[in-house]
């Protein structure tokens, strides 16, 4: 779990490098001429094997162009056109490649595409992209492999800037790139851990995925999450989860708005919180002594039964200005998206010890935030929490905590 914790920080902290140079897509349009031969004048690459620049994220552009220049990554075509680029070239050519559109698509797209996929593996497969679909919206969390819609977007169309486009890539290169990955060829902690841990079946599934995104029906009933099993710590956990029904209500949904609901929290956060409670690392006069008169065990136990509870969301009309900040950020004042650790649904990631804030009570919310933003809640590790509240305003608060209140 620290694994994918270091590789999140890693990918924030190469956000603030990305985001430096500022181009010119006019400058860049006439540095391009070299690159059409293989990217395509528009931008779309000529062939399966040339990623399609049209539409890509500037800052992604730029990283990777650099990262072609220094060697981290290594493709014999691109190393030498990379080599003899300046960094104000590089911001140029991101600038202008990130403006055109980018529903030209490969040229020759379509069920071949995923013939293609599919004539790489050794043994006749024939992919399938509701599994793709699947496993792209879903992760696996059995095999560690991380949600990719939580870093590149709903079908593909990333919201973070440094996280690269996938919808109109082709399935090809997409194929590759995870091959790439799996066989650290390319370099990134993230997607080295999640390729690795996919199978050559797992990728020709997600390349079908993305020869035709809108062509795979819903999955979205495979979202349900089958019901947690009820093991002994869920049982124990019930009857020692007595004393809190009070506050946080039986079934882990607090109906006072001040107290968080532990329905379908992480157990491991929540063990973390209890923990810390007790240790003083987070300081509050009414969980302190609760959380004192619990053994590890008990931790464990209660940790798991609130997790197995199913939180309840009231109907609230959300906000559109939180929504905007929550997936967006805000790359001026620095303010990093939260979907990067929260996750598009609000879910967080159980194994990154990032919360669950779907459907939290609002007022817990904001009181929260406003906690990290003093520095009065400091038990958040490598102090995520805290520089990211340090940057938001008290009205960005109020409406943040609305939008997450509102998550479903
Ligand atoms: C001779 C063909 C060729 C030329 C010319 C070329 N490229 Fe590439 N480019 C490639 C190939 C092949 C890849 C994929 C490498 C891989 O598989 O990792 C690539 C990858 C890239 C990527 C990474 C895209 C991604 O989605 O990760 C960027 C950015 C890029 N090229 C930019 C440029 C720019 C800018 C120029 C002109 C200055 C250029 N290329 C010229 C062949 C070329
Ligand atoms: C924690 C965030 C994160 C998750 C989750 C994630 N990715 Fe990535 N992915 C990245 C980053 C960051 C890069 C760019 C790496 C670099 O800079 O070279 C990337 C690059 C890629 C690329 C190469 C794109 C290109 O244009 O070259 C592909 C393909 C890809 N990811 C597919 C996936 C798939 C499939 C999954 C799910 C199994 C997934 N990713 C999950 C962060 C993530
Ligand atoms: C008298 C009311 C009260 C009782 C009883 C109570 N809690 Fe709490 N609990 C709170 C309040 C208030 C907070 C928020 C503290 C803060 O502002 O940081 C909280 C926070 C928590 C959190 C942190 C949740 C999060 O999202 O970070 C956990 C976990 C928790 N309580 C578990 C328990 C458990 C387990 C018990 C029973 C052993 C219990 N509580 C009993 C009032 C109560
Ligand atoms: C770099 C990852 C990261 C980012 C980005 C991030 N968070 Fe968090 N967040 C965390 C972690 C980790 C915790 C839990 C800290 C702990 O262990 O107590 C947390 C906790 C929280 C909590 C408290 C939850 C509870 O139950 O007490 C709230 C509320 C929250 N985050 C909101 C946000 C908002 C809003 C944003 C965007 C403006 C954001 N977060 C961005 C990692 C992140």
């Amino acid at each position: 779990m620290k694994h994918i914790l270091t590789s999140l920080i890693l990918i924030l902290l190469s956000m603030n490098i990305a985001v430096a140079a500022s181009g010119d897509a006019d400058a860049g349009k006439a540095k391009a001429a070299t690159c059409a031969a293989c990217h395509g004048a528009d931008g779309i690459g000529a062939s399966d094997s040339f990623p399609n620049l049209a539409g890509q994220h500037a800052d992604y552009i730029a990283k990777q162009l650099n990262a072609f220049k220094i060697g981290d990554r290594k493709d014999p075509l691109m190393a030498p056109m990379a080599a003899a680029l300046s960094e104000q070239d590089m911001a140029d050519l991101a600038a202008y490649f990130s403006a055109l559109p980018r529903n030209g698509a490969s040229s020759d797209s379509g069920s071949e595409n995923t013939a293609g996929a599919a004539n790489s593996a050794p043994v006749a497969y024939v992919p399938n992209p509701a599994a793709g679909k699947s496993l792209y919206e879903l992760g696996d969390a059995s095999r560690s492999i991380g949600a990719c819609i939580g870093c590149h977007g709903s079908e593909g169309n990333s919201e973070v800037l440094i996280y690269p486009n996938l919808a109109n890539q082709h399935p090809e290169y997409i194929a590759k790139q995870l091959m790439n990955f799996k066989h650290k060829d390319r370099v990134n902690y993230a997607m080295n851990q999640f390729a690795g841990a996919m199978t050559k079946d797992d990728i020709a599934d997600m390349a079908a995925y993305f020869a035709d995104p809108a062509a795979v029906a819903n999955v979205v009933s495979r979202r349900v999450m089958p019901a947690a099993p009820v093991t002994a710590e869920v049982i124990a956990g019930k009857a020692k989860a007595a004393t809190c029904a009070a506050c946080h209500g039986a079934d882990g949904n607090s109906p006072v708005a001040l107290y968080p609901k532990l329905a379908g929290q992480s157990a491991d956060y929540i063990v973390k919180q209890l923990q810390e409670f007790k240790t003083g690392t987070r300081k509050d006069p009414v969980m302190g002594p609760m959380a004192a008169a619990l053994s590890e065990q008990d931790m464990l136990e209660i940790a798991s039964y609130y997790a197995a509870q199913k939180i309840a969301v009231a109907d609230s009309a959300g906000s559109e200005i939180g929504k905007k900040l929550y997936f967006g950020g805000n790359v001026k004042r620095k303010i990093t998206a939260c979907v990067a650790c929260h996750g598009v649904n609000g879910k967080g990631m159980n194994k990154a010890g990032f919360p669950t804030i779907a459907g939290q009570n609002e007022a817990y919310l904001k009181a929260q935030l406003m906690k990290f933003k003093k520095g009065e809640r400091n038990n958040d590790y490598n102090t995520m929490m805290q520089s990211v509240a340090s940057k938001l305003s008290v009205s960005d608060i109020e409406e943040l905590a609305k939008y997450m209140a509102s998550m479903k």
